[in-house]
């Protein structure tokens, strides 16, 4: 009887104390790398399925994203300015900058404050995934989409896009990519927390919560467990199991 008491009281206080872990999670994010080309069918994919649907909601606090437009492209550095030559073409290369330079550009390259990257980036490179088309005269409909998400200095980032500083981004990215593999195997590549790994790099293809959500520390997001937290589940399973026992006796 006694022994019961004291062992429902302790599991009370383990429970408590668990729950009440990691509820900052601002400086525990997953670091999320994303290693993309503009016109590459995958990577659109990831970007419009997986990656901005995903983010939208809480998951969204939990993340700290990088985004790498780059893949299999050749850097050469010819006399004095980089060429590049990308997986999908030409019109590949002129996206990645244009990528890039939005990246650098929107906002200063800050993240919006609170999150772990700048929301107007985010959605404008998701729309300029999704709308990209080879065969049309625009292939990348940077004004459409910088109406949708407002972006307000287009004007700065088709500059920048055009210009070596657009040459010097991308070389860096480079630089960043070559760090993970060189040459990449697989486009796009998603690295969690610095650390590649190929079944992580897959399943966020289909199912990037679920990949996510294994890196995520302590009580996890609505989305990671449907139901909400687990470990309360755990918890009051056990509690259960306690109170019939005392019954019992
Ligand atoms: C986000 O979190 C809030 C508060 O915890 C919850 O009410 C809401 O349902 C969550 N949203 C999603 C999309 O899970
Ligand atoms: C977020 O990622 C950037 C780029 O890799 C890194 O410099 C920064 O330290 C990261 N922040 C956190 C909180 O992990
Ligand atoms: C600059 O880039 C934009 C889109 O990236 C393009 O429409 C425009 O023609 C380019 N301008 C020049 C002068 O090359
Ligand atoms: C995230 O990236 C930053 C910068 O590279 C690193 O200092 C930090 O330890 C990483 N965080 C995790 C959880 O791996």
């Amino acid at each position: 009887m006694k022994l019961q008491l004291i062992l429902s009281f302790v599991l009370t206080i383990v429970c408590v104390l668990a729950q009440h872990e990691n509820h900052n999670h601002e400086d525990q994010r997953v670091n999320v790398s994303v290693y993309y080309e503009s016109l590459c069918p995958d990577s659109r994919k990831f970007f419009t399925l997986q990656l901005y649907p995903s983010l939208q909601g809480n998951l969204s606090s939990f993340v700290n994203l990088t985004l790498v437009p780059y893949g299999k492209s050749k850097a050469t550095f010819d006399i004095n300015e980089w060429r590049f030559e990308c997986h999908h073409g030409e019109q590949e290369c002129q996206g990645n900058k244009i990528q890039a330079c939005a990246l650098k550009h929107i906002d200063n390259g800050l993240n919006t404050p609170g999150y772990g990257f700048n929301k107007i980036s985010l959605a404008f490179i998701n729309c300029l995934m999704d709308k990209a088309d080879k065969n049309a005269k625009v292939v990348f409909p940077t004004k459409e989409c910088a109406t949708y998400n407002p972006v307000n200095n287009l004007g700065e980032i088709e500059n920048c896009a055009n210009h070596t500083s657009a040459s010097n981004y991308l070389a860096m990215f480079g630089k960043l990519t070559d760090q993970v593999q060189n040459p990449l195997k697989s486009v796009p590549t998603i690295v969690f927390n610095n650390q590649y790994k190929q079944a992580d790099s897959d399943l966020a293809q289909t199912n990037f919560v679920k990949a996510l959500c294994q890196y995520i520390k302590g009580e996890k997001p609505a989305e990671c467990t449907r139901n909400g937290g687990e470990s309360l589940k755990i918890c009051i399973g056990f509690l259960s199991i306690l109170a019939v026992l005392w019954n019992i006796h």
